[in-house]
């Protein structure tokens, strides 16, 4: 039950589509109509607002920090253990993907896992997160980075701490991430991705 519970709240906190809350506060179009049509910061930076983009990336990133947290925080004292952590990881996540607020149409996870592996850990965060910078450094892709990050990311969790339930949590937001980045897969493989800061974007 307890289980249940947190997940439910994760699920809710992770259905807080920040790409398109900051829009509307903006008065910016909704970013499911332009673009990629993904509700994310990268696709919000199409719109010209940099400052928009940036407060998307703050507040999926954080929403994911906050329920792996709270989870670490207030759920020992309601008997919530390392799989419950786990289990709340996965649905914030799943909450951001799928949002029950937004008609289930939601992004692709990017700053909502690394809120979530900042969570768990700053040194993973940071690892994770300079592996992101660095391929979008020198290829210019976001969707590039962030798939790279998440093949890194379990690799880096399982050097720090080994093999154990948040593993498994992070391995399922990792298949999850890539599996929402099919479009940009195949648009990297025909050479069609745009690269970061373009305004024009094919599907
Ligand atoms: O944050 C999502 C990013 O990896 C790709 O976004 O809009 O280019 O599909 P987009």
């Amino acid at each position: 039950m307890i289980y249940l519970a947190f997940a439910l709240a994760a699920y809710l906190i992770g259905s807080l589509s920040f790409a398109v809350v900051v829009s509307r506060v903006f008065g910016l179009a909704d970013p499911r109509t332009y673009g990629s049509k993904n509700p994310g910061a990268t696709n919000v930076l199409r719109s010209g607002n940099k400052a928009a983009a940036a407060l998307t990336l703050a507040g999926d990133c954080f929403k994911g920090w906050l329920a792996v947290w709270l989870a670490q925080k207030i759920g020992p004292q309601y008997g919530l253990d390392e799989a419950g952590v786990a289990l709340v990881a996965i649905f914030v996540f799943i909450g951001h993907l799928w949002p029950v607020f937004f008609k289930f149409v939601g992004g692709k996870g990017v700053a909502t896992a690394l809120g979530v592996l900042l969570g768990v850990n700053g040194w993973l965060g940071l690892a994770t997160l300079v592996t992101w910078l660095v391929i979008a450094y020198a290829f210019r892709y976001s969707s590039l980075a962030a798939l790279v990050a998440a093949v890194f990311a379990p690799f880096y969790y399982g050097l720090l701490f080994g093999t154990d339930e948040i593993l498994l949590a992070i391995l399922v937001m990792s298949a999850l991430l890539v599996y929402r980045h099919r479009a940009n897969i195949g648009n990297l493989l025909a050479g069609k991705e745009s690269r970061i800061g373009s305004k024009k974007k094919a599907g």
